[in-house]
């Protein structure tokens, strides 16, 4: 995934863009770039690296002008290096563009452009985008851009911008998100609100295949047979304080703390007036969620492990059996999904590829999607049948934590309603169920307070080579979800394992250099897993449980245990996550990487 920005106005239009870019780099971060058209003359700012890098070089090599595009890049096609950064040029070095996406058919068109004489300056796959421009030219930029399209197979939003052209900056998008905003003196472009939460307060959600033509002042859009299209500007909802850091070191250790506030406003949100509150944009009746049989859930990543534990929760309160699916198994798996299947996608972003292509799967055999996103507008969002938002706020840590969560209590709430619904929950338990998760927030902030003995732990182990984390039941997604976020910021090698299953195989990785995180609250489960910390000792292993206050028989087999509040077993996976989320990010932080964005990663994956 990338991020892409443009702005036209009488602000200084390099530091508007390096702004944007600042606010989009969660998107990706390997390499970034601007162009910027200062009278006749276009002038292209790029660098392989972190985003502080091209902010030096524009330091160094100031540039001005009255319009400009940004590009922050995650590579797919290309390595990081200056060539293969945005903005991309044709052969005249006439048009510049910035591009989020994949170009499925790059390479027959590059044969086709090469063959004509076109000169490639990169490995990229977006590059054949700026040469077919190039192509039709002639035609004026925007009649150019709209023939460009219809050639392009694949997922693409891109902005271009052309010297001598009307000061007007090009776009176009096409199963990729875009939004743009104006007001009288000024306009700009972005991959998301966030790139443009600063200057604007309200903005457009770019319909599918548009071509938006945006002046200082002026925004017009089409569709790609050229005719006008009207919409609506919404109203932004996020601030900048929110996509700030404020005085946390890191998004990530900003995120944790916040889970509390979140998930108490998720709790308020769906208990009022004591009913279950799913949204307005639920959009599935009563009759239609009563004839369901069977729910599959797909997802990817950490959104997966909140997928295992709606599977147990739905299971137990609802009696629908319910499969979870990882999204790039189950949109290639040809499953057996009947008319009565409800099929769910889980995504904080809403734009991971595999998800959405899932999602697609469900709707071609005519099944209903409902989909559990926290970013509106999003295309998983625009595409689903139905939508419990995830309410976490933005999430700019690529590691994400209180998503994960709040898409754990937004599955507990969609449980109960099912429950209720099929006369599985009476009132009482409902009563009860609201009094365990009203009081959750409030045992999120009593963990919180034990940051600084996990700092301790992680001082201990963040030179360690391996990890194991070991669950069972509900926490086997816990264990897993542990090790995600261990491996994913400190590249240490975690893996997350099923309690009951490490006598199959991983025992033979225990010996007395190897942490091993048990996560055994209070369950149906718990001597069981209380067995298998035995077994671990048993190899010289050295165990950090997850135990509830007061537990001293898992205390007393560990050489480190961390105390969570006793709660409801559901409620158990919100609780045992967040030492180890913390757990994470200090052993991330003493290793003295970049938390935030860590290597080869972005926040949401839109590729497949
Ligand atoms: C989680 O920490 C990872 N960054 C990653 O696994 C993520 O959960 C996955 O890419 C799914 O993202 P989504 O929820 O936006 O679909």
């Amino acid at each position: 995934m990338c991020g892409i920005v443009g702005y036209v106005g009488a602000r200084n239009v390099p530091s508007v863009l390096l702004g944007s870019l600042w606010r989009l780099e969660y998107r990706g971060y390997d390499s970034s770039g601007i162009a910027v058209i200062s009278n006749s003359e276009l002038i292209v700012r790029k660098v392989p690296g972190k985003l502080s890098e091209l902010e030096e070089l524009i330091k160094r090599k100031p540039v001005s002008g009255e319009l400009g595009i940004g590009h922050t890049r995650w590579a797919t096609h290309g390595v990081p290096q200056e060539n293969n950064t945005h903005p991309l040029l044709d052969c005249n070095e006439e048009v510049a563009l910035v591009v989020n996406g994949i170009i499925e058919n790059y390479l027959t068109l590059k044969d086709e452009l090469e063959a004509k004489g076109h000169i490639f300056r990169s490995l990229t796959d977006s590059e054949v985008i700026v040469h077919l421009i190039e192509q039709n030219i002639s035609k004026g930029l925007t009649e150019a851009v709209r023939l460009t399209v219809k050639k392009l197979t694949g997922n693409f939003a891109f902005a271009a911008i052309r010297i001598g052209e009307n000061k007007e900056i090009v776009c176009a998008r096409h199963d990729a998100p875009l939004i743009c905003c104006y007001n009288a003196e000024e306009a700009a472009v972005a991959s998301d609100t966030s790139g443009v939460v600063s200057i604007f307060d309200e903005v457009i959600d770019i319909p599918n295949d548009s071509i938006v033509i945006l002046g200082r002042g002026t925004c017009s859009i089409l569709n790609f047979q050229g005719r006008e299209t009207k919409t609506t500007p919404r109203k932004v909802m996020i601030e900048v304080k929110d996509i700030d850091k404020g005085h946390f070191p890191t998004f990530m250790l900003k995120e944790i703390y916040e889970q509390p506030k979140v998930l108490h406003n998720i709790v308020k949100e769906r208990t009022s007036d004591s009913q279950i509150q799913l949204g307005a944009e639920l959009s599935l009746s009563e009759a239609e969620l009563k004839k369901i049989s069977r729910i599959l859930i797909q997802a990817c990543g950490t959104s997966w492990h909140a997928g295992l534990i709606g599977k147990y929760i739905i299971e137990k309160f609802a009696r629908i059996h319910t499969e979870v699916d990882i999204s790039s198994e189950f949109r290639y798996r040809d499953a057996v999904l009947d008319n009565d299947t409800l099929v769910m996608a889980i995504s904080q972003s809403g734009e991971t590829a595999d998800t959405i292509a899932g999602l697609r799967e469900a709707k071609v055999k005519f099944l209903k999607v409902l989909s559990v996103v926290n970013v509106l507008q999003s295309s998983i969002h625009r595409e689903s049948d139905g939508i419990i938002e995830i309410m976490a706020g933005p999430e700019i840590g690529v590691a994400s934590t209180k998503a994960y969560t709040a898409e754990i209590v937004n599955l507990y709430f969609l449980a109960l309603y099912l429950g209720r619904l099929r006369g599985f929950v009476s009132k009482t338990q409902l009563k009860e169920h609201f009094a365990a998760l009203m009081e959750m927030p409030d045992q999120v902030e009593q963990i919180l307070r034990l940051d600084n003995d996990i700092k301790d732990i992680a001082k201990e182990f963040c030179n360690s080579r391996d990890f194991l984390f070991l669950g069972r039941g509900l926490n086997y997604a816990t264990a897993l979800e542990g090790a995600l976020k261990l491996k994913e910021i400190s590249y240490i090698n975690a893996t997350g394992y099923a309690a009951g299953e490490m006598k199959h195989g991983p025992i033979a990785l225990i010996d007395d250099k190897m942490p091993v995180v048990c996560v055994n609250p209070r369950s149906s489960v718990y001597d069981k897993m209380l067995n298998n910390i035995q077994e671990v000792v048993a190899r010289k292993g050295i165990p950090i449980s997850i135990v509830t206050k007061g537990d001293q028989r898992t205390r007393g087999a560990s050489k480190y245990a961390i105390s969570i509040p006793a709660c409801h077993e559901c409620i158990s996976p919100i609780l045992s996550v967040i030492p180890l989320q913390l757990l994470a990010h200090h052993i991330a932080a003493l290793k003295g990487l970049d938390v935030d964005r860590p290597r080869n990663l972005a926040k949401s994956v839109t590729v497949e």
